[in-house]
């Protein structure tokens, strides 16, 4: 082990106590939570302001929630802060990650780090039947475009239904290091405009297409919600009757 891992180590063994006890009393505050266990999603971001608002009807199940992206990259004993901080908003849930490098030295009770790329299928195929069942899930990966969009499609489909799906960092969908694009706004590469087009299929019982047929995300999406650098998507039954009134029914039909 390379001294500063060492360091890093007995750093975690100190804070961990002394965090524990500094969030005892702030369980259900996750601005507070996220401050203690010293996660970006607070702070540098507005995240958990949405969070709350999102997961508090979570809050007292057995969640299981996956998040992309454990934090530290490459050191072995840096990052975990956002999962310690799903551990204790969520008492009753079990926290899983993935991440490229290895950081199965974080794990503890209730958390458990698995090692793999985020787009890699097969490996998150493996997971989530580990897994079994996902309430929540949190791409906070790589932030790379392609990467953000192929995520979605391979787990959203393992999402449970009345399940939340998170996208962080779409600052990336304007930046062109990450595939992203701040000139053409409408270029469809971007993570952006990916998740901009889902808004449509909201709707797709009013388009005016005989036998059209729905799409996957036409049938298992509720609500999308944007904020600043943040996208709340949510899975359920898209079943909602359409209003098309007789008059616009007669110009289709003929
Ligand atoms: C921003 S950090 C995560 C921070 C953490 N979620 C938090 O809020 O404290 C991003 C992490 O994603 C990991 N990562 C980068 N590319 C990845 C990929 N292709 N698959 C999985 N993880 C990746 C990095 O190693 C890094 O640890």
């Amino acid at each position: 082990m390379k001294p500063i891992d060492i360091l890093k180590k007995i750093k975690k063994n100190i804070l961990s106590p002394v965090n524990e006890v500094r969030a005892k009393d702030v369980a259900d505050d996750l601005d507070k939570l996220g401050r203690i266990y010293g996660t970006d999603k607070t702070g540098t971001h507005n995240y958990t302001t949405h969070y709350k608002l999102h997961f508090e009807r979570f809050r007292d199940k057995a969640v299981n929630l996956l998040e992309i992206g454990v934090g530290g990259y490459e050191k072995p004993f840096s990052g975990g802060k956002s999962l310690r901080m799903w551990k204790k908003y969520f008492p009753s849930g079990n926290i899983f990650s993935i991440d490229i490098y290895d950081k199965s030295a974080l794990q503890e009770e209730r958390i458990k780090i698995f090692r793999g790329s985020q787009v890699d299928k097969e490996f998150l195929n493996r997971v989530c039947d580990e897994i079994g069942g996902i309430d929540i899930i949190i791409d906070d990966g790589s932030h790379i475009n392609e990467h953000v969009t192929e995520s979605f499609k391979i787990l959203f489909p393992k999402l449970k239904e009345g399940g939340i799906y998170v996208i962080e960092d779409t600052n990336t969908s304007y930046w062109p290091e990450y595939g992203g694009d701040s000139n053409d706004l409408d270029n469809p590469a971007t993570s952006m405009n990916f998740f901009k087009k889902l808004t449509d299929s909201l709707n797709h019982k009013e388009f005016l297409i005989p036998r059209y047929k729905p799409t996957y995300y036409d049938e298992n999406i509720v609500s999308i919600h944007f904020y600043h650098d943040i996208i709340f998507i949510y899975k359920g039954r898209n079943e909602e009757k359409s209003n098309i009134p007789k008059k616009v029914q007669k110009g289709i039909s003929g």
